[in-house]
């Protein structure tokens, strides 16, 4: 059988990871796909640049058109960002053309458009690379998980964010320094501001929920707080309550709707989340038949993300030809199956809270907070303070029981009002799990 032949629009960290993963694997691959998947043409923005990997007999170009435009079997999308991999995308799969992309951002801004195109022209379209890296997520609940109605996922989505929190965690280092080594080490976004305000993770998580809940891609939806407001002294305060501090993309299905929400998160310290460190990704889904399952791994890189891109190619070349009806469902569920629902605000969830204060420290002031929770009806399930340096304030650390958060909110709003609470306190969400 001839070779399945790829064209490659990119040829960064990920695209040479592409190539080197189909060389060295060449033989498991074929005898996996029925047929050798080999790179025939490659646009990159800098051929100047020297490359990972060898590059024999790949026609190499500038133009990512000439890509679509070539005499192969699939176009690899691996730029990034909207335009032009939008119109690039939407070129290849108007030619009938099978697309296999990593780009999370492309498919949670436009990816109803895009799958709207890839079902009337009949061609694949394949996304495992665009979250959690070299994890089988996506194949997990398109396929692995198909029998269940899943009603929750929570995971670290991130591995920018995981790392400068691991960071801060174990060395004590400023959210500035942690972030400057992540991006030496290669896993931040060109703008990191999209992966320290939580956008990255927001993009990845409109996708999981959609092929998990069965719904249109809701990037607009997710309620989204980033993690450079956590500081070294939460970090602490959360450890002493025995939580860590996670940035986690949060998607749940309640009887108003969904909640979709990315934020930093006190998650318990033995929950297999708090001890996924590092730049590491971990995704935990539930479903209604399995009960918890949960995936770890790599959640960017070269080869690691090629991993995935890979395994699409896979599929891919096995379903060449194959009436279009015979593909699994570009969301996990059929077009006509996909219902949209109502996302919550952050207003509208429901959470246990901690609550960080400095307070002067007088007599009364501990009663005076507590009356507040009490009179909003609001339980406190674990409280600690720090004693006072001289001359300096008391700190005060919270945690509530499962509350809305707009009780929440008026609740910390009351106790900022108290002539002795400083300006400056802290919020944030508690996760357990149940
Ligand atoms: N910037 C992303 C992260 C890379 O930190 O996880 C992989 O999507």
């Amino acid at each position: 059988m001839n070779a399945f032949r790829v064209g490659l629009i990119g040829l960064g960290t990920v695209g040479q990871g592409v190539l080197r993963v189909l060389q060295r694997n060449a033989g498991e691959i074929a005898g996996r796909a029925g047929r050798r998947i080999v790179v025939t043409h490659a646009a990159m923005r800098d051929p100047a640049r020297l490359r990972d990997c060898d590059l024999s007999g790949v026609q190499l170009g500038t133009d990512p058109m000439a890509v679509v435009n070539a005499e192969v079997d699939a176009v690899v999308e691996l730029i990034g960002g909207i335009s032009p991999a939008r119109e690039l995308v939407l070129a290849a799969l108007q030619r009938g053309k099978p697309v296999v992309t990593a780009n999370k951002a492309l498919l949670a801004e436009h990816g109803n458009e895009i799958v709207e195109s890839a079902g009337r022209n009949g061609a694949q379209l394949a996304y495992e690379a665009a979250v959690g890296g070299g994890i089988p997520i996506i194949k997990a609940l398109r396929e692995g998980l198909a029998g269940n109605s899943i009603d929750s996922l929570a995971g670290i989505i991130n591995g920018t964010c995981n790392y400068i929190l691991t960071q801060m965690t174990a060395k004590g280092q400023s959210f500035a320094d942690a972030l400057a080594d992540a991006q030496k080490l290669g896993y931040a976004e060109a703008d990191p501001t999209f992966d320290v305000e939580g956008i990255d993770a927001a993009h990845k998580l409109t996708i999981l929920a959609a092929i998990a809940f069965g719904m249109p891609l809701r990037f607009e939806a997710v309620a989204t707080e980033g993690i450079s407001a956590v500081t070294a002294q939460d970090i602490q305060l959360a450890q002493e309550l025995g939580y860590r501090i996670k940035s986690l993309g949060i998607a749940k299905r309640n009887s108003l709707g969904v909640e979709l929400r990315v934020h930093p998160t006190l998650v318990p310290a033995g929950h297999l989340l708090a001890k996924t460190d590092g730049a590491l990704n971990a995704i935990r889904v539930h479903g209604n038949a399995v009960g918890q399952t949960a995936y770890v791994g790599r959640g960017a890189g070269g080869d690691a993300t090629a991993s995935a891109v890979v395994a699409d190619l896979v599929d891919v070349a096995r379903l060449q030809g194959a009436d279009p009806r015979h593909f699994v469902p570009y969301l996990g569920f059929r077009a006509e199956a996909l219902r949209d629902k109502r996302a919550l605000t952050f207003a509208e969830i429901e959470s246990a809270y901690y609550l960080r204060l400095r307070v002067a420290d007088e007599p009364g002031v501990l009663r005076a907070i507590t009356s507040i929770l009490a009179e909003l009806d609001i339980s406190i399930e674990a409280i600690l303070q720090k004693e006072p340096r001289e001359h300096e304030d008391a700190t005060l650390a919270i945690i509530t029981s499962q509350i809305p958060e707009h009780r929440c909110n008026g609740a910390l709003e009351k106790m900022l009002q108290l002539p002795f609470v400083r300006p400056g306190a802290s919020r944030l969400r508690v996760e357990h799990f149940e």
